[in-house]
């Protein structure tokens, strides 16, 4: 730290200065605490909800530049890692942090493949569930039950045991999802195929009826592929920030990654591509997109599928995603509301209500498109989320338990109620 890498802060209450040491751009807030701090009052603290600019860790998993439309995955950039890598090898770059050898990669997708299996009860639990019952909300309560049956799990401090349960969440998540599926339309959950590919298997456990081997097209599963690549992490967002604050008080990680789960259920945060095949199916025709246009202007509502809260150029995985596009649609036919979408997107793009607000198409504004090609019903799109996301939530969870820094995360309040009230029994105060 250099002289002057220091923020000074007056209080005008009492005339003080302070000098605040800045590192890495922050400063801390623990710092503040002794601005103003007496024998009877606290000191300042920072007042910031949903974090919009508060650094909760150190972290070293994935770089975003908002600005520069730049995503990495432990410094390789996203564009190359969906081009050439595959989900699997990217989950190994996420949790350790490097490549793998090729005895390390054919190690971890031997033990992932054979860990693809559920306990039967498991099974059972999943049958319980009503005919309608969400997908998310299998996949989030499963997840959690995982716990009961690998107790050790809550050593959390024995680098092998936290090695197995890791294997076993991306192992076994696709098998929960496909099940929750499966679940909904009545259809017999079909059993992991160990010779498959983990995208290849995926999809085997989705859509494989009476045929005695199921060969998934090539095509579908190397989209999906880079569809789990480009949603295996993101840094802080509200999700993985639930499985580092779950996972702050030391639980096991299915009791962590469920919290996971559970955040991505809702509609800011893993909804948004669901909204966006709605908007499309809305505009039904080129034809109304002007009309449309002119509604979002007014702010009769909003372009789904387009902005970010980080990034304000492009968003990099939606160009990639353009690209599985036309993988897909190939197999599958084209949707008819990619002309929609397409055409929506040009209009945008030229608008000066768009370009002024940095409004870019995100993630979201063609996977949709993907997944209703693939004939899954909107309510699976986010379990498709959750599925690769785990990889992520793991890798934030390992650094998590490893951070020496890192506290049980508990913030503070600005206390707005009543105080010291005088209390009188229900019946004193019914008569
Ligand atoms: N359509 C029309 N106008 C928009 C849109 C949109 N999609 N997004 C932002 N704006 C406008 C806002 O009305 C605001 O205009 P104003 O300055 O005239 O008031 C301006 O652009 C800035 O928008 P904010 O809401 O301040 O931007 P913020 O960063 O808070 O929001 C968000 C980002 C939530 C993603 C927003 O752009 C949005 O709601 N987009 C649509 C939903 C969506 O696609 N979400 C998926 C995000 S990707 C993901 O989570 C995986």
């Amino acid at each position: 730290m250099t002289e002057n890498h220091t923020l000074t802060v007056r209080d005008n209450r009492t005339g003080e200065e302070y000098e605040l040491p800045i590192t890495d751009g922050t400063v801390r807030a623990g710092d503040f605490a002794k601005i103003g701090k007496t024998d009877d009052e606290p000191g300042l603290a920072v007042y910031d909800p949903g974090f919009t600019n508060t650094a909760s860790t150190r972290s070293a998993v994935t770089y975003i530049d908002g600005d520069k439309g730049i995503l990495e995955y432990r410094g390789y950039p996203i564009e190359q890692l969906a081009e050439k890598s595959t989900y699997l090898e990217v989950a190994y770059l996420l949790i350790h942090g490097e490549l793998p050898t090729r005895e390390q990669h054919d190690q971890w997708v031997h033990e992932i493949t054979f860990h693809t299996f559920v306990h039967e009860n498991l099974k059972s639990q999943l049958q319980g569930f009503r005919y309608d019952a969400h997908p998310m909300g299998m996949l989030l309560s499963s997840v959690g039950a995982l716990s009961t049956f690998y107790p050790e799990a809550r050593n959390i401090s024995d680098p092998q045991i936290r090695h197995d349960q890791v294997v076993r969440l991306i192992a076994k998540m696709p098998t929960l999802g496909a099940w929750s599926f499966r679940h909904a339309q009545g259809k017999p959950y079909v059993y992991p195929d160990n010779d498959l590919t983990y995208t290849e298997n995926f999809l085997s456990m989705l859509f494989k009826m009476s045929e005695q081997k199921y060969n998934p097209d090539p095509r579908l599963a190397k989209a999906l592929e880079v569809l789990f690549i480009l949603h295996a992490d993101h840094e802080q967002n509200c999700s993985t920030n639930a499985v580092r604050s779950v996972g702050s008080s030391q639980v096991d990680p299915y009791s962590a990654v469920s919290a996971g789960i559970a955040a991505l259920y809702g509609p800011l945060h893993g909804g948004a591509n669901e909204a966006v095949l709605k908007m499309l199916k809305r505009i039904k025709v080129p034809e109304n997109i002007p009309a449309f246009i002119e509604g979002v202007k007014k702010g009769d509502e909003k372009l789904m599928g387009f902005g970010h809260r980080v990034y304000k150029n492009f968003d990099p995985r939606a160009t990639i995603i353009k690209k599985a596009v036309d993988d897909v649609f190939e197999v599958t036919g084209v949707n008819p509301l990619l002309e929609i979408a397409q055409e929506l997107e040009r209009i945008a793009l030229e608008d000066e209500y768009f370009v002024s607000r940095k409004l870019y198409p995100n993630v979201d504004f063609y996977s949709g498109l993907i997944y209703e090609a693939l004939q899954f019903p909107p309510e699976m799109f986010t379990v498709l989320f959750a599925i690769p996301r785990t990889s992520g939530w793991l890798a934030q969870w390992i650094e998590l338990v490893d951070d020496k820094e890192q506290k049980i995360a508990r913030p503070k309040q600005i206390y707005t109620g009543d105080r010291r009230l005088d209390f009188t029994s229900a019946e004193q105060r019914w008569s």
